[in-house]
């Protein structure tokens, strides 16, 4: 099992975005995640892998409290962000997704125009003072996202009335707009094509240079084209956590290796 105090030497206090120590979930009498330790670095993609089921979209929803919509979601141990333990009674769930973005695997656009859904979070978390700053911030968003060209004569335009592949776009454009320090990505490119997908790969290495990106893919190739870290997580236990390079070409796990080779999963 990959053990922390081992790894945790290699990287200085500064460099971690995300810390969680003894992370259990349970769905009812389901054990999903299993005693889960790790730490999330800052500017890195991390990759989430493993088998269907496995619990990568679980703990994914735990660094930004999503399993709390989750009647019979129970979340024990710790998560901190910069320190900070997010399930701290005094942290706002709302403010704490402003700071910790996700993009889904479905693109779910607000049934608003392009515009107000880039606009919604900065005008609710008030980060432009006037109409000159929200449009400033809705078109670097958009730009952000390598959606400007396709959009900027449409903003008015409903958002579900792109493609899906620019309404992904676009949903990672909300997602930037309220300048999020993580940004949590379950399987953002499964509903794209070839092409809409290599925008967002191009996007996520962007969006490294800002912030700490974690990707839940089911794409090994994908996982090593943008990750920098990989954990490989199976029947709710992260198995095997390093650097993407090691973890495909010298998993230190039998599960890990069966699964990258496509034995199991
Ligand atoms: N809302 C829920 N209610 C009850 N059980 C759930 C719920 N969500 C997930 N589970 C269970 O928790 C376990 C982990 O599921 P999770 O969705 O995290 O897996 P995953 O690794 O994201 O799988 P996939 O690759 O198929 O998306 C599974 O056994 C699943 O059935
Ligand atoms: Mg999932």
């Amino acid at each position: 099992m990959y053990d922390i105090n081992r790894a945790e030497s290699a990287v200085t206090q500064q460099d971690i975005k995300i810390s969680a120590r003894n992370v259990q979930v349970y769905y009812g009498d389901t054990h999903a995640i299993k005693d889960v330790n790790v730490e999330i670095l800052d500017k890195t993609v991390t990759a989430f892998i493993g088998p269907s089921g496995c619990g990568k979209s679980t703990f994914l929803r735990c660094i930004n409290r999503m399993n709390d919509s989750i009647d019979i979601a129970r979340i024990e141990g710790q998560i901190r962000l910069d320190g900070q333990d997010i399930y701290d009674r005094k942290v706002d769930p709302v403010q704490l997704r402003a700071r910790v973005g996700m993009v889904f695997q479905k693109p779910n656009p607000f049934p608003k125009s392009i515009y107000d859904n880039v606009a919604y979070g900065p005008k609710i978390h008030g980060l432009a003072r006037n109409k000159a700053e929200l449009d400033e911030i809705v078109e670097k968003s958009l730009r952000g996202s390598a959606l400007w060209n396709e959009v900027k004569d449409r903003l008015l335009e409903p958002g579900t009335g792109l493609s899906g592949g620019q309404q992904q776009r676009l949903c990672i454009a909300r997602a930037v707009a309220t300048a999020p320090e993580v940004l949590l990505m379950d399987e953002p490119c499964s509903a794209l094509d070839p092409i809409a997908t290599g925008q967002v790969e191009e996007l996520i290495e962007q969006l490294r240079s800002q912030f700490s990106v974690v990707i839940v893919t089911h794409s090994m190739q994908q996982a090593a084209r943008v990750s920098q870290k990989t954990a490989f997580f199976h029947l709710g236990n992260l198995v095997e956590y390093g650097e993407t390079d090691d973890i495909f070409t010298k998993p230190q796990d039998s599960r890990t290796e069966s699964y990258i080779s496509g034995r199991i999963g």
